[in-house]
């Protein structure tokens, strides 16, 4: 039996940093179900639909080949053949990917794939319905959140470190927009499993988070 550590938050918790950690002092697979569903929001973008046209979403989705790799512990995505790791950050990306994660046909396709990665490895998994619907018995769950000030300085700081243009307001009113979508969508909304443990980083360092996480796991 595989063991796996379910990590669900808003966008800018810092999810995605903490679980790699995690899963590299566990020695685990850090899968980051979001880049999928980013994948999956370029396929959509490169067909030039647009966000309203749920049918096409569905449709698109079909011939939409996602899967990931791991090199040197980092995950690759791959959409069709194309290693899309990069191109799937841009902001444009993360808000299509927001809109289109709503959308059925594409929710299907993309946790059964989540869920056979689990059945063969040690994950640590991140993204918003791990611990209520994707890895529902998983063995630690975490729900990890900060105010929305904080995650929007921290995503300028990533986006400023790569000398990318961008005004914190735009962030934040970015977050709290995408925030709406992931919590009131019909499917999977993003919400606290009940047997979740609720970890609030705005004023907690990463290794401090690390630290409790490693500490549930060990417990
Ligand atoms: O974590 P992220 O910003 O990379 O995720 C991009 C979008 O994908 C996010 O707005 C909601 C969606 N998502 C989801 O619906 N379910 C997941 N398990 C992960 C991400």
């Amino acid at each position: 039996m595989s063991y796996s550590i379910a990590i669900d938050g808003p966008a800018g918790a810092g999810k995605s940093t903490i679980a790699k950690k995690i899963a590299k002092q566990l020695g685990f697979i850090y899968v980051d179900t979001g880049a999928m569903y980013r994948a999956m929001a370029l396929h959509i973008l490169k067909k030039g639909i647009s966000p309203e046209n749920a049918g096409n979403m569905s449709q698109a989705c079909k011939d939409a080949d996602i899967s990931i790799s791991y090199e040197n512990g980092e995950q690759v995505v791959w959409l069709n053949g194309e290693n899309v790791s990069g191109l799937i950050r841009a902001e444009e990306v993360g808000n299509m990917a927001s809109v289109s994660s709503a959308n059925q046909d594409v929710r299907t396709k993309l946790v059964s794939l989540q869920q056979k990665l689990a059945e063969t490895a040690d994950v640590v998994m991140d993204g918003r319905d791990i611990g209520t619907c994707v890895l529902p018995n998983a063995d630690v769950k975490i729900y990890l959140t900060a105010s929305t000030a904080v995650r929007a300085r921290r995503r300028f700081d990533e986006l400023a470190a790569k000398n990318q243009a961008c005004s914190l307001e735009q962030i934040e009113q970015d977050i709290i927009e995408r925030d709406e979508r992931d919590m009131n969508r019909e499917i999977s909304p993003l919400k606290q499993a009940e047997d979740a443990v609720l970890l609030d980083s705005s004023d907690l360092t990463v290794d401090e988070v690390v630290e409790k996480i490693i500490f549930l796991v060990q417990r």
